[in-house]
């Protein structure tokens, strides 16, 4: 199947069918996320886990009791390593059947911490449950889903520019960078916010974060980065799938009218099919 239509595919599952993980599928995930790596070259660690033996629990999750955690250690672009390697991890289940939710605020955390045996200077920025998708959502996930407008994304011109922030861009513009851009543009976020914004110039596509209020801890822990991590997956995996080579770097081309904005990293296309 191809990336981008999992990518279309997948929605946060947050009600499950009640079948435990099978065997085989929990094999594949952990195998798969040994190896998911991240352009930031941050160790991250995996661990399955059983909601029955750890005592987890979600308030927002039902019908399973499988997790996925990870863990890091606090280092600077903890944020969007982590968000590059779990959404590899979880595009990965989408192919194979398996439904996901990424979770950061709405989880039982100490619980979670204790049972990843989280050490001083690490962080578990996320958990999701793996499990199979249930054939109908709770009330209570539907509603979720309204309330955050789950269903919603912003349009390729909200999100995108042209040579400059002053400039939308068109999928048709975007020419070969179409369904890279689109594949960010399908990607989750906290609370849905999409806060990716990327400016096309020549080969290059700068990636920039649109920051909202609060989501950044005492600590300088920003959960929107993990979403910048997100759409960096995203934009690397559907490119490569259009036949592009890139490759990322972090080089702040300092574009004017970006005040308001966080720059998070560039992708150039080293070579693409001509
Ligand atoms: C970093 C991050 C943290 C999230 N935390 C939670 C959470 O704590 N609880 C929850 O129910 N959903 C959480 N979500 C899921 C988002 O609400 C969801 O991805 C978004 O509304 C888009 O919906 P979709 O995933 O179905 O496309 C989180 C998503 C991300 C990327």
């Amino acid at each position: 199947m191809k990336i981008l239509d999992i990518m279309r595919r997948r929605r946060s599952v947050r009600t499950f069918d009640g079948e435990a993980l099978r065997p085989e599928d929990a094999e594949r995930i952990t195998e798969y996320a040994e190896n998911a790596g991240n352009p930031y070259g941050i160790r991250i660690t995996w661990k399955l886990l059983d909601a029955k033996k750890d005592g987890l629990s979600s308030p927002v999750i039902v019908g399973t009791d499988t997790y996925i955690a990870g863990k890091t250690d606090k280092v600077p672009h903890a944020e969007e390593a982590f968000g590059y390697s779990f959404e590899k991890i979880i595009l990965f289940a989408e192919s194979l059947g398996i439904g996901t939710t990424w979770i950061a605020g709405t989880m039982d955390r100490s619980a979670f911490e204790k049972a990843v045996e989280l050490a001083p200077g690490e962080v578990m920025p996320c958990v999701s449950p793996l499990g199979y998708p249930a054939k109908k959502m709770s009330i209570r996930e539907s509603m979720m889903r309204k309330g955050i407008k789950a269903d919603t994304r912003m349009t390729f011109g909200e999100l995108f520019f042209d040579g400059s922030f002053d400039k939308p861009l068109t999928a048709e513009r975007a020419g070969r960078l179409a369904d890279a851009l689109e594949g960010v543009r399908l990607a989750p976020s906290a609370v849905n916010k999409q806060p990716w914004r990327a400016v096309v110039c020549g080969d290059k596509t700068h990636f920039y974060e649109k920051r909202s209020k609060g989501y950044v801890s005492p600590d300088g822990w920003d959960i929107q980065k993990i979403d910048m991590g997100i759409a960096l997956c995203h934009f690397e995996a559907a490119a490569k799938e259009s036949g592009l080579e890139v490759s990322m770097e972090i080089c702040d081309p300092s574009l004017p009218g970006q005040e308001d904005l966080v720059y998070t990293a560039t992708f150039t296309v080293r070579q693409s099919p001509e």
